[in-house]
C-alpha cells in the first residue's frame, strides 16, 4: 500500500496506473468497520482503490470539533492495509487549500449546493455540505475516480454528493454503502470514541426511536409528525438534546405525503456533549 501526502505523487503514481479502474473513498480517519466496509465495496468496483484521509475544516463550524477530532494516521493506514486498499492520500491543509492563510478560509472558492443542503443538518451547520461539497470536487479533482463509494450513514451528504455528480458532470459512479453499527444497534463512527462507558449504552436508543418510527409506517401510520414529535419527546426525556427528528422522502429529501411509499427516517441529536446522526430506510410496495 502507498502513502501520499503530495499531491505530485498521487498524481504521478496514478498517472502510472492509467489504464486501471480507479475506486475511490474519502474519509476524515479514524477508521472503523464502517469506512473499512466501504473499501471492501470499492474494491468489487473497481482495479485499484484509493482512501483519501483529510480533516477538512472547511466542513466545520467556528464551535465544532475540527481541533478536537481524532487523527490516527498510523492505526488508519493498518487497517486499510489489511482491507486491501491500494493507496492513501493524506494531505496537510496547506497541500488541499493553497490559499488558506493559516486562520480562515475566506479566500477558497466555494460550491453552493442546491436548498436539500440547507435544512436537516444542515440547518444547524451552516456552511457544512458547502465544505463537504467543496473537498468532495477537490478530491474527485485529483484521484479522478470512475467510481466513488459513500454511506448511508450521512445519508443527507450522500444525496448532496449525488446532487453535485449529476449537476457538475462529474463522470463517476457513486455507489451506496450500508451503514454498520455495533451489536448494540449503534451506528459506528469516529465521534462515537467521545461517548463516555455509560452515554455509548446510552446512544443505542437512537436507534431504538428510528426503527419505532418504522414499524409504525409499516403498521400504515402516516402522522409523521406525531410520529416524529412522540420521538423526540422520548429521547429528550431519556436525557437528549435533540437536534431532529423527521420523516422524508428517500431521493431528494422532500417531504412526504399519504401516497409515499418510501420513506427515510433522520435523526440527529446530543448526547453530553456528542452529537450523532443516524437513519433509517422504509420502503413498501
Ligand atoms: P467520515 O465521517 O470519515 O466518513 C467517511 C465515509 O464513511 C462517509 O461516506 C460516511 O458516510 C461513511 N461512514 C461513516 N460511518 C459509517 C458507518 N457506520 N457505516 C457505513 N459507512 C459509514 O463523511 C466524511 O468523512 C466527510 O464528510 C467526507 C465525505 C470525507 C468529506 O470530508
Amino acid at each position: 500500500m502507498q502513502l501520499f501526502h503530495t499531491l505530485r505523487e498521487l498524481r504521478a503514481f496514478l498517472d502510472s496506473r492509467a489504464h486501471q479502474r480507479v475506486g475511490f473513498v474519502p474519509t476524515m480517519g479514524n477508521l472503523h468497520a464502517g469506512h473499512c466496509q466501504l473499501v471492501t465495496l470499492a474494491k468489487n468496483h473497481a482495479d485499484l482503490v484509493v482512501v483519501s484521509i483529510f480533516v477538512n475544516p472547511l466542513q466545520f463550524g467556528a464551535n465544532e470539533d475540527f481541533g478536537s477530532y481524532p487523527r490516527t494516521l498510523q492505526a488508519d493506514c493498518e487497517k486499510l492495509e489489511a482491507v486491501g486498499a491500494d493507496v492513501v492520500f493524506a494531505p496537510a491543509v496547506e497541500e488541499m487549500y493553497p490559499d488558506f492563510d493559516g486562520h480562515d478560509l475566506h479566500q477558497q472558492m466555494v460550491i453552493q449546493p442546491p436548498p436539500l443542503a440547507d435544512d436537516l443538518c444542515g440547518a444547524s451547520r451552516p456552511g457544512h455540505f458547502a465544505g463537504v461539497a467543496t473537498v468532495v470536487a477537490k478530491l474527485f479533482n485529483m484521484v479522478k475516480p470512475q467510481v466513488a463509494v459513500f454511506g448511508k450513514k450521512d445519508y443527507q451528504q450522500l444525496m448532496v454528493i449525488r446532487a453535485l455528480v449529476r449537476q457538475l458532470n462529474f463522470d463517476i459512479q457513486i455507489v451506496a454503502g450500508e451503514t454498520v453499527r455495533e451489536p448494540s444497534g449503534l451506528a459506528m463512527s469516529s465521534r462515537n470514541g467521545y461517548l463516555s462507558a455509560v452515554e455509548k449504552n446510552q446512544a443505542a436508543q437512537l436507534q431504538q426511536q428510528l426503527l419505532r418510527i418504522k414499524q409504525a409506517l409499516l403498521d400504515g401510520r402516516r402522522d409523521y409528525a406525531g410520529l416524529c414529535e412522540q420521538a423526540g419527546v422520548e429521547l429528550k426525556q431519556q436525557g437528549w438534546q435533540v437536534d431532529y427528528v423527521d420523516i422524508r422522502r428517500q431521493q431528494a429529501l422532500t417531504l412526504p405525503d399519504a401516497q409515499t411509499t418510501d420513506w427515510v427516517i433522520l435523526v440527529a441529536a446530543k448526547l453530553g456533549k456528542t452529537r450523532l446522526i443516524d437513519n433509517c430506510e422504509v420502503s413498501v410496495s
